[in-house]
């Protein structure tokens, strides 16, 4: 399945940090079926962007129809929908992609960036208790995150790159305390290269299941046009981000 392609009413639309908007869009077939890890494919609401932008869902309320998108300020695209207003319609093509796997007993999420926004859908969907979940900012402004996510999670670690709150530092850097004192199913990660490259290796040298949410610039969204491929780490060519993933094994692609 490819997704529903659904014109949704915007209900909220925030500024909520740096550059960083939250929207709330009336999508019922969307939120009845997404999965953390999904995303929409949003047409921006001007003739002059002809490509669909890929954002993350970061939550849903099914009862009431509602998807969540968290998304930042980079060009043009995000520019535009930065104008909208409530009450505005807004064009998504989805849920689209893979999910992360929710059904390990104790998982670590951890986020960068943007990349929070899959880590909070996914503690929004967890059980009590499930979820560790990890994130980091370069500053205190960048973690305003941290008041977005459920109490229900386990624990909820905050990092800074300059201490401005939480944790000095960034944020895989408490990884390998996390798992050697705990025992941890699996990791989600997503966000910089970076920063899901070395937690997918701190998380293999301790034995633990890793997941990733691939970036990549989009066209089509649904596996047509080959403008997303990422390298398969078995040398057998491609994976299509949009279609194959965007989750995937840390263990199957060159991160
Ligand atoms: C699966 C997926 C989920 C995403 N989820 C979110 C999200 O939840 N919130 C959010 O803010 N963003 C998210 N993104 C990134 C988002 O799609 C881009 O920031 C957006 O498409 C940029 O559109 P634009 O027209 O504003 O920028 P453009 O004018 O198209 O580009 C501006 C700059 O951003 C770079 N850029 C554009 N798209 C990407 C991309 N996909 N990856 C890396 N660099 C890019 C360009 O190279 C350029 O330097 C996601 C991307 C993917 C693939
Ligand atoms: S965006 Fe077209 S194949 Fe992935």
């Amino acid at each position: 399945m490819s997704g529903f392609v659904e014109k949704g009413i915007i209900r909220v639309h925030n500024h909520v940090g740096p550059d960083i908007w939250l929207m709330q869009i009336e999508l019922p077939r969307i939120a009845k079926e997404a999965k953390p890890g999904q995303f929409v494919h949003v047409k921006v609401n001007d003739p002059r962007y002809i490509l669909r932008r890929p954002i993350s869902i970061a939550g849903t309320d099914a009862g009431r129809g509602i998807v969540e998108i968290i998304y930042r300020i980079v060009g043009k695209g995000t520019e535009a929908m930065s104008h909208l207003k409530v009450g505005d319609t807004l064009d998504c093509l989805g849920p689209l992609g893979t999910s992360f796997d929710m059904d390990k007993d104790h998982i670590v999420g951890i986020g960068g960036g943007v990349g929070i926004a899959p880590i909070l859908f996914m503690a929004r969907a967890s059980r009590e208790g499930q979820m560790t979940v990890v994130i980091g900012g370069r500053n205190k402004e960048e973690v305003f995150w941290k008041d977005l996510f459920p109490k229900k999670v386990r624990q909820m670690i905050v990092t800074t790159d300059d201490g401005s709150y939480g944790i000095k530092g960034f944020s895989v850097s408490v990884l390998p305390k996390l798992f050697a004192e705990e025992k941890v199913d699996e990791a989600c990660v997503c966000g910089p290269g970076i920063m899901m490259r070395t937690a997918a290796e701190m998380a293999k040298e301790a034995g633990v299941f890793c997941e990733v949410s691939m970036e990549r610039r989009m066209g089509c969204g649904i596996g047509t046009c080959l403008g997303c491929v990422c390298d398969r780490k078995d040398g057998k060519g491609h994976y299509k981000v949009c279609a194959d993933g965007p989750v995937f094994n840390a263990e199957e692609v060159v991160l």
